[in-house]
């Protein structure tokens, strides 16, 4: 079973970063580094991510031995984890939902973003080394983002701490990341696509910088995303940015 070693740190460049470093000089599997900001805050497609005090910024450091295909579902499976987890702290009239592959939004707006990162540990293509690194807006949002932002705050009475929430999201990842190991895709599959945002509906994509429209129809067995297009073809995706419904 996946157990954790937490190391807290007040104030870090990123907890990708630092947990990377660690791993590189032997950090083993289940290795957490949980920082309250980050000076270096690093979001997927380079873009920024914002670590004031008040939220939490953790990255989780895993040792699968799986090929890299599978090792990208990891980061849907940290999505189905923390969705749990806020889900089950939220009233029930708020949506959780997860916009492919695995930002976390509360009634459509984006409340966890996940940065997966793979780095080799040997000649060995099974020998990877894999950070999970997961923010989430417990306390406040940042305001002017591409896609607009919430925090938890906004939808219970007083303010969550982070050292409350990090063992409850890292009790869920252990949870299915043990269904995960065993049973693979399957796994997460149907508790990703029960609170997917957008599914069966019309969607703008972008790949590779082009756009795109089509309805998107569902994820298969890998976590990739299936679109009929417009011309009635079924594409295969499997790194696109939803753009917008
Ligand atoms: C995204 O939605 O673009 C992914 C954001 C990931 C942010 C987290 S915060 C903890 C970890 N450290 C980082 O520098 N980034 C991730």
């Amino acid at each position: 079973m996946l157990t954790f070693d937490i190391r807290h740190f007040e104030s870090i460049t990123s907890t990708n970063d630092i947990a990377k470093e660690l791993l590189q000089q032997g950090g083993k599997e289940g290795l957490v580094i949980w920082a309250d900001e980050q000076t270096r805050g690093r979001g997927r497609m380079g873009r920024r991510w914002i670590s004031a005090p008040g939220n939490l910024y953790f990255s989780l450091v895993l040792e699968p031995h799986r090929l890299l295909t599978e090792i990208s579902q990891l980061s849907i499976l940290a999505a189905v984890a923390v969705g749990d987890m806020m889900a089950s702290l939220l009233p029930d009239d708020v949506v959780v939902s997860y916009k492919w592959p695995n930002d976390i939004l509360l009634n459509g707006q984006k409340v966890c973003g996940i940065l997966l990162e793979t780095h080799p540990l040997s000649g060995n293509e099974r020998d990877m080394g894999v950070v999970i690194g997961i923010g989430i807006n417990l306390q406040h949002a940042p305001e002017n983002t591409i896609y607009p932002a919430t925090s938890l705050l906004n939808f219970i009475p007083s303010p969550l701490i982070a050292a409350e929430v990090l063992p409850q999201c890292l009790a869920q990842f252990q949870f299915y990341y043990a269904k995960w190991l065993k049973n693979g895709f399957s796994a997460i599959r149907q508790p990703w696509k029960d609170r997917a945002f957008g599914l069966g509906k019309r969607m703008i994509f972008a790949v590779n910088g082009y756009q795109y429209k089509g309805n998107f129809i569902d994820i298969d067995g890998t976590g990739a995303m299936l679109i009929n297009n417009d011309q009635g073809d079924i594409e295969t995706i499997s790194s696109a940015e939803i753009l917008f419904a």
